[in-house]
């Protein structure tokens, strides 16, 4: 019979890209054959060198070349003489937003051996689900008499009824197969038409989920409690600006920026789903051999999960772990190994599962 075989498009991009991605293809390729599947990647030479030439970031019908895929791993976009909304707005958004990925899962545990910068904190385990096509970061808006005294910015949040439910809905029910716990990140003291809003649909949404408990909470207060009591939290849902800046947060409260995945999601599978570290390029360590690659390790674990292929995305979790608790690290962790080192190390891991 012929093994499972899944498509997946392969965009390394820039910087360390380039170098975690092919460790996160040869551990996925590992895996394949010890759970009798296969995946059939297809590179892209997309992002900041593509753009040197072509004068963009992805080819003008990128989007449909991608659309028939299973899924797309992507390593980071962003190169030092090129403008950051360049790199952004010209690859990453266009799919997030092309694909309908309105779910931004970020994941973060602190791993085995790694010690988190706050005391004490050694078991947080915390999934913040981020909107991910709408609020905040719209291209609504304008800039009117530049350079002028009279100069001025308008910026409009997108809310929808249809956006914020489906996000609220994803939430619950992961909320659901959890702990239960689920936070709503709001500021509806201060913005008075879109926060409120959230904070209505959210609640009425979660209504429906019976044993799910859902606390609404100012979104400066909640980034002090999370300093402070990181274990009272198990999942959270935030706008899509609230929720980039409170994952970034706690994902440093892991231990290191270099480990945290992330999942752009379309759940009804319309369209490929994307995954990706939530680290840039880190052009100061490009080149070097020494980025880590756990993040984009992680992130493809989650695109195995999506895939439907459980087993294999847990024993590169499995993997993972073993490798960080027998001490092997890199230098973000304060480490020796280098990435091949790491990822020779957990190919062993998986070969010996
Ligand atoms: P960055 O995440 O690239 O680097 C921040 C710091 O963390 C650097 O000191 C870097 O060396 C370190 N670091 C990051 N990943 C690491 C890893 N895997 N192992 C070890 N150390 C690691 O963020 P930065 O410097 O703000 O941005 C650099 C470029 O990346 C910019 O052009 C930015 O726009 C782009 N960027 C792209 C993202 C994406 O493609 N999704 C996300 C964030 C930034
Ligand atoms: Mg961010």
């Amino acid at each position: 019979t012929q093994a499972r075989t899944y498509t997946v498009d392969l965009i390394a991009g820039d910087g360390i890209g380039q170098e975690v991605v092919p460790a996160a293809t040869r551990v996925v390729d590992a895996l394949a054959d010890r759970h009798g599947f296969r995946v059939a990647w297809r590179e892209r030479q997309w992002g900041s060198a593509y753009f040197f030439e072509h004068g963009r970031m992805m080819p003008v019908d990128g989007i449909e070349i991608l659309s028939d895929g299973d899924a797309i791993l992507l390593g980071a976009v962003g190169h030092p003489e090129l403008p950051d909304h360049e790199t952004l707005w010209g690859l990453l958004i266009p799919i997030r937003r092309e694909f309908l990925q309105y779910i931004n899962l970020r994941p973060v545990r602190v791993l085995p051996g790694v010690v988190s910068p706050l005391r004490g904190v050694d078991d947080l385990d915390i999934v913040v689900v981020r909107e991910n096509v709408e609020g905040e970061y719209s291209a609504v808006g304008g800039r009117v008499y530049r350079g002028a005294a009279e100069e001025f910015a308008l910026q409009e949040a997108v809310f929808t009824r249809t956006g914020v439910t489906r996000v609220a809905r994803y939430a619950a029910e992961l909320a659901a197969s959890r702990s239960g716990s689920l936070t709503s990140a709001t500021k509806s003291n201060g913005i008075i038409h879109s926060m409120p809003f959230w904070d209505e649909v959210v609640s009425s949404v979660v209504e429906d989920y019976d044993g799910v408990e859902l606390k609404s909470v100012l979104v400066d207060a909640l980034a002090a409690a999370l300093v402070l009591r990181p274990h009272d939290f198990d999942v959270i849902v935030a706008s899509n600006l609230f929720g980039d800046i409170l994952s970034d947060l706690i994902a440093a409260l892991a231990g290191s920026i270099g480990i945290a995945p992330s999942a752009n999601i379309n759940p009804p599978r319309d369209h490929p789903s994307m995954f990706e570290p939530i680290h840039g390029s880190a052009p100061d360590i490009a080149g070097k051999g020494i980025a880590n690659p756990t993040g984009q390790l992680w992130s493809a674990s989650l695109m195995l999960d999506h895939l439907g292929e459980p087993a294999a995305a847990a024993g590169l979790m499995s993997a993972i772990d073993e490798v960080m608790a027998a001490g092997i690290r890199t230098a973000d962790l304060g480490g020796s190994a280098g990435t091949e080192d790491f990822t020779a190390a957990v190919l062993r891991a998986v070969a010996s599962s």
